[in-house]
């Protein structure tokens, strides 16, 4: 049975405007079949979600694998197409793209990844990747490259990485190259898509901590996307429980996370190991 959700009013903190307002997201993917491949049918990964980032805290978005978390955030990038809904950043409306006041989403909101090894170009040095947006903006290329240093320095990855290449890293290095790169516009979202789950458990809480005091130091909101809910708990001031598609659960992550109303998140919850001594 669905139980009544929380009041959007308890996930709210404070009296700011928020990072992201979402409301009515829906994402479908075309079914294809046949020999020509026609589109039969049209299924839905997305169902009119709705959903607040307040600005500095960070929304856990659960949820079992396939639940559609991953389209959501990429839809809020443009990675893929949503049906048309009401998108704001910071109270200002966002249409195809475009900020209103003539800013691109990509210069507020940047994604960073789950695999480190896939999305860094493995033919470019560290300093062509990350000076290339800055760069694609008009930024010199010297003022490009010292804001990487800087970044780099800021991301705990030793000097004298500019030259080299994505292969001479380790996997949590990779994944702090791509965070430094998803800085160099500096965002004021980041939208973080299972960023551990490919890293060696040692590695994880690293990457935690350097996400949890970049938000505090540079004042970023995070959407923070993740199956492992001990890490959820740990980090989120929010949380937004999907099944097939449909947000089912949300709040305060301390109150979700220890009081689920629904069915499906005591399940997710009772899901976690527990570690016996
Ligand atoms: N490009 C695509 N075309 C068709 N179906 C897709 C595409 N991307 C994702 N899906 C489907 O949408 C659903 C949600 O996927 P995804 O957002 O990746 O889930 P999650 O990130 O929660 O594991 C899945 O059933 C997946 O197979
Ligand atoms: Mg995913």
């Amino acid at each position: 049975m669905v139980k009544p959700m929380r009041d959007v009013d308890s996930m709210s903190h404070g009296q700011d405007v928020p990072a992201i307002e979402v409301n009515g997201l829906t994402v479908r993917f075309p079914v294809r079949g046949g020999v020509l491949g026609k589109v039969k049918d049209y299924f839905t990964a997305v169902d009119n979600v709705s959903f607040v980032l307040p600005q500095g805290k960070i929304l856990s978005i659960v949820g079992e694998s396939g639940c559609g978390k991953s389209t959501l955030v990429k839809s809020l990038v443009g990675l893929v197409p949503a049906e048309p809904f009401d998108y704001k950043l910071f109270g200002a409306p966002v249409v195809n793209g475009k900020i209103a006041g003539g800013k691109r989403v990509c210069d507020l909101v940047q994604m960073v990844f789950q695999d480190p090894f896939s999305s860094l170009n493995p033919r470019q040095t560290v300093v062509e990747i990350l000076t290339a947006p800055l760069v694609a903006r008009g930024v010199s290329f010297d003022d490009a490259r010292d804001r990487a240093r800087r970044l780099l320095d800021r991301v705990s990855i030793p000097d004298g990485a500019l030259d080299k290449f994505p292969h001479e890293f380790s996997g949590g290095q990779r994944q702090r190259l791509c965070i430094a790169r998803s800085l160099m516009v500096e965002p004021k979202v980041l939208l973080c898509d299972e960023v551990t789950s490919a890293l060696d458990v040692s590695v994880q809480a690293q990457i935690l901590h350097l996400l949890d005091d970049l938000r505090n130091d540079l004042g970023l909101s995070i959407l923070f996307i993740s199956h492992d809910m001990q890490v959820v708990r740990a980090l989120s001031d929010d949380v937004l429980v999907m099944y097939f598609g449909k947000v089912v659960e949300r709040g305060i992550a301390d109150i979700v996370l220890t009081e689920p109303q629904h069915e499906y998140t005591k399940k997710l919850l009772a899901s976690v190991p527990v570690i016996r001594r």
